[in-house]
């Protein structure tokens, strides 16, 4: 599988707007987009550390994954995203070595990415996102 970098961290909160003086104010960050993804029930945010991002997820309902995670582990790191030339071929070649895909096409997330998603029982924990290289 071919990885360049680590796109994004994906980090549940229950408020975007209660964790903004932090990031913006203490680190010194910008966010540069706030977005929802209806189909997802969350509201993004977006802030950029050299080339890799910082997404911070909020729940828009009760029935939000999002919402589920937080109840159960609390705020905190929710999936760990690497940037790969072709999000298909490496989908493909993570199915041939017996991962387990939550999606098994790649499809489109936030900030109009191809991303597709390996279940954490076979990642070692951590829930793992794999999306598109190049874009904004
Ligand atoms: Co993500």
């Amino acid at each position: 599988m071919i990885l360049t970098h680590i796109e994004h961290l994906g980090i549940a909160v229950k408020s975007i707007e209660a964790c903004l003086p932090y990031y913006e104010g203490v680190l010194g960050l910008k966010c540069y987009n706030i977005e929802v993804v209806a189909d997802q029930k969350v509201r993004t945010a977006f802030f950029k550390v050299g080339q890799t991002k910082i997404e911070l997820l909020e729940p828009t309902g009760e029935d939000s994954t999002i919402a589920k995670f937080i109840e159960k582990r609390g705020e905190g790191i929710h999936h760990i995203a690497f940037a790969t030339p072709s999000v298909a071929d490496a989908l493909a070649e993570a199915a041939d070595s017996g991962v387990q895909l939550i999606d098994k096409a790649p499809r489109r997330g936030a900030e109009g990415m191809d991303i597709a998603f390996l279940h954490p029982k076979s990642t070692c924990g951590i829930l793992t996102e794999l999306c598109m290289e190049g874009t904004k």
